[in-house]
C-alpha cells in the first residue's frame, strides 16, 4: 500500500556572514507550485525569513535591490507605499495594511548556516 506522507528539506539560503555584511539576503522557493521571492533577515541577533510579498499590494518589499530596512535598520518598510513592519513578527505596524503580518518561513540555523525548510511530499510503498 502506498503512504503519502510529508517531510522537510532543507536547502541553504545564506550564511550568517552573509548577513553580517548585508543584513538581508534574498532567495526564491515554491510555495502550490508556485516561484515566489524570499528573504532572510538578521536582527537583535536572531535570523528571521519572510516571503517577499507587500501585505497591502502583493509587490516585493524592495525594489529589487536587496533594502528591506528603514534607515535606522529598526524595521522593515515596503519600498512602494511605505508599509512599516516588524522584524521578528513580520507585523505591519504602521500603513495602508496595519495589522496584517509577512508570511513567516521556516529556518534552521546550524554551524554559521541558514537553511530554509521546505515541504516535500515523499510516496513510499
Ligand atoms: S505595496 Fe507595500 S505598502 Fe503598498
Amino acid at each position: 500500500m502506498d503512504v503519502n506522507s510529508r517531510s522537510r528539506a532543507r536547502r541553504l539560503i545564506a550564511t550568517i556572514q552573509d548577513l553580517e555584511r548585508e543584513s538581508t539576503a534574498k532567495f526564491t522557493f515554491k510555495l502550490e507550485g508556485i516561484s515566489r521571492d524570499g528573504f532572510v533577515a538578521l536582527f537583535d541577533g536572531e535570523v528571521v525569513a519572510y516571503e517577499n510579498l507587500c501585505r497591502h499590494i502583493p509587490l516585493t518589499i524592495d525594489y529589487g535591490d536587496n533594502r528591506f530596512f528603514t534607515t535606522d535598520a529598526r524595521h522593515f518598510v515596503c519600498q512602494t507605499h511605505g508599509a512599516i513592519y516588524e522584524p521578528l513578527s513580520g507585523l505591519c505596524v504602521r500603513g495602508p495594511c496595519e495589522g496584517a503580518s509577512l508570511r513567516k518561513l521556516e529556518i534552521a540555523v546550524s554551524e554559521g548556516k541558514i537553511f530554509l525548510l521546505e515541504e516535500t511530499n515523499e510516496i513510499r510503498g
